[in-house]
């Protein structure tokens, strides 16, 4: 399906180019009045892009996707964030019944007993959530990084996603770790303590662990599966099919 907004591509690859962030995010902003937001898993990547947006008032919404099972500390990040910047993060919730269903079926730890189990929960706790807080909207902002894996090193920082009919920017694909920390650092910027215990990339608490030094970023994430299944659907840009019920 084409759709128009995939046009201004080219436009915004153009505008972006020797601008800094908070320029390019308040261009965005501007040409897409509205229809702009950013989601949040509170990670260290996010919290610089929700940094850049509040410390610069940029009227660009940010949500998060609330599985219900993050850990104690992403809630006290989410927490302290609202109050640093006086904000309220908006969260999305999974649909109730569908998640009743599938725990009352399945029990509540059913992704670890087969990658298919795991994907439905994925599906139904993230990724349809998220076509909810995307519905209606232009551009999708993220946090991913080019670092994290080698797929994501294939992104680029402004791409057309296909499954939810939006522009999506990844304002710091290409940033390293230690620039993210420099910026967390010099603008005392709330984050996850989990950084400072190993965890890299963070999800929900059942499904992450830290990693030993000399790992890759996303050995922690669904460590019990082979690794070429290690994408929980938010990111994967193709119509997801939905789980049978
Ligand atoms: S995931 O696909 O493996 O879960 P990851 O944790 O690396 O994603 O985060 C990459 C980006 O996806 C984040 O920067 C953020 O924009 C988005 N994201 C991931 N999880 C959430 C969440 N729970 N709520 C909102 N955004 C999220
Ligand atoms: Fe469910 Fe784990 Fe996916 Fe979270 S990361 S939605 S708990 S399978």
């Amino acid at each position: 399906m084409s759709n128009m907004l995939q046009n201004y591509i080219p436009q915004l690859i153009h505008q972006s180019n020797g601008k800094g962030i908070a320029e390019t995010l308040a261009f965005i902003a501007q040409k897409f009045p509205g229809k702009a937001t950013f989601s949040s898993s509170f990670s260290y990547e996010d919290q610089v892009i929700t940094d850049l947006i509040l410390r610069n008032q940029i009227p660009v919404t940010i949500f998060t996707l609330d599985t219900g099972r993050l850990f104690m500390e992403t809630y006290s990040v989410w927490s302290s964030t609202n109050e640093r910047y006086q904000t309220h993060i908006q969260p999305f919730y999974p649909e109730n019944t569908r998640l009743e269903q599938f725990v009352a079926e399945k029990g509540p730890n059913a992704f670890y007993e087969s990658v298919d189990n795991r994907k439905s929960c994925c599906y139904i706790r993230k990724v349809e959530p998220l076509k909810r807080a995307l519905a209606g909207r232009s551009v999708w902002i993220t946090g991913l990084r080019a670092e994290h894996s080698a797929s994501r090193n294939e992104l680029q920082t402004f791409e057309w996603d296909e499954a939810n009919q939006v522009i999506k920017y990844h304002p710091i694909l290409h940033w390293s770790t230690e620039e993210v920390k420099k910026h967390i650092n010099e603008y005392n910027v709330p984050y996850n303590p989990l950084h400072d215990r190993g965890f890299v990339s963070i999800g929900c608490a059942p499904c992450t662990r830290a990693v030993r030094p000399g790992e890759d970023f996303r050995a922690g994430r669904w460590w019990w599966e082979d690794s070429s299944k290690k994408e929980c659907g938010l990111h994967e840009g193709i119509a997801v099919p939905e789980p049978a019920a």
